[in-house]
């Protein structure tokens, strides 16, 4: 794809509907470099109190990496990462406490029960009442087998006792790496039903995926990665309604297409896979952007709104989109 496509989604208003967004969790300018590689490339993202955002790429994007310099698990080569306000390598032991995180598979201890795995993340944590111990229990919804061996749960169910730990000390800001990775489709509804629990009482989720589903679901905004580099920020909604585009059944779609992008409004106008033209229009009118063609001797078979299905949005946005 070319770059004018990535620009004329990018390029969207993005609206802040909320009167109050506070910035919980803030990356400026982050950079990891391995070698001479740029993994995670000048990423800038501010996440609200109280949004699931969803921090999408393929496989090697580098959300892992992202998520690991989050929590000060990594250096930056470069920029700086701030959640609730102080920068997490200066003020790492007082800000540590207040998130927590779920990388990857949790490491649980298979041979012993889900209550005894929480008591002894628990222990390492200094110390966690009982009674937190029931709640987190309850949030992810495993009160009624806390007392089965770990081995005996299904994926889903180690993935929820693995944030059931994530959420032990309360914390404000939760950032869960790949959570709903192997979840059936009701495993994936469950989670989204408990994180939107979790988010009405304030608290602010990070959460990565690879699979746009997943992330449609769960969230309200994303971030899209690609090669490390962001490629956009945006709400579900905005990336699945159209985006003033029109496409257009016509012949000689080639010739019209080199007309269009002469035009001033039709810079980005492009073929689809089914080979019909999709362009703005003057005016952002449809009746206006028929007129021209019919005049221009390209009369439309068709022209309709063009929508975009997020998995196509998705695709068109990561795949051959080199950051370099
Ligand atoms: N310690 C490391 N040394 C070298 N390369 C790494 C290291 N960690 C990750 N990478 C590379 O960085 C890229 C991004 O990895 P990762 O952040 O795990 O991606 P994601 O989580 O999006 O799948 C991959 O190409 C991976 O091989
Ligand atoms: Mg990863």
């Amino acid at each position: 794809m070319s770059q004018v496509d990535i620009a004329s989604i990018s390029r969207q208003p993005q609206v802040d509907t909320s009167p109050v967004s506070e910035i919980v969790l803030r990356t400026r300018n982050l950079t990891k470099q391995y070698k001479q590689r740029t993994v995670v490339n000048d990423l800038n993202l501010d996440i609200r109190r109280g949004e699931i955002y969803g921090f999408l790429g393929p496989n090697g994007a580098g959300k892992t990496t992202t998520i690991r310099m989050i929590l000060g698990l990594i250096t930056p080569t470069s920029g700086s990462v701030e959640i609730l306000g102080s920068d997490i390598l200066a003020h790492r032991s007082e800000v540590l406490p207040r998130v927590g995180a779920l990388i990857e598979t949790p490491a649980l201890y298979r041979y012993m029960s889900g209550r005894d795995n929480l008591l002894a993340f628990s222990k390492a944590l200094g110390g966690v009442s009982s009674k937190r111990i029931d709640e987190v229990l309850a949030i992810v919804s495993l009160t009624e087998r806390q007392r089965d061996k770990v081995r005996t749960y299904s994926l889903g169910m180690r993935q929820r006792l693995g944030i059931a730990v994530a959420l032990l000390q309360d914390p404000d800001v939760l950032i869960l790496d790949e959570p709903a990775n192997g979840l059936d489709p009701a495993g994936i509804v469950e989670m989204r039903d408990f994180l939107h629990r979790l988010a009405a009482e304030g608290k602010t989720i990070l959460m990565s995926s690879h699979l746009l589903s997943e992330v449609q679901q769960i969230c309200s905004r994303v971030a899209i990665i690609n090669f490390g580099k962001l490629i956009t920020e945006t709400t579900v909604k905005d990336l699945t309604t159209g985006k003033g585009e029109f496409t257009v059944k016509v012949e000689r779609a080639a010739e019209a297409l080199a007309l269009l992008k002469r035009q001033p409004w039709g810079q980005s106008a492009r073929l689809n896979e089914e080979g019909d033209i999709v362009t703005s229009s003057p005016n952002g009118k449809g009746r206006e952007l028929n007129a021209f063609l019919a005049q221009a001797g390209y009369v439309a078979d068709e022209l309709s709104s063009t929508r975009y299905d997020l998995e196509e949005t998705f695709l068109r946005l990561t795949e051959g989109h080199s950051g370099n």
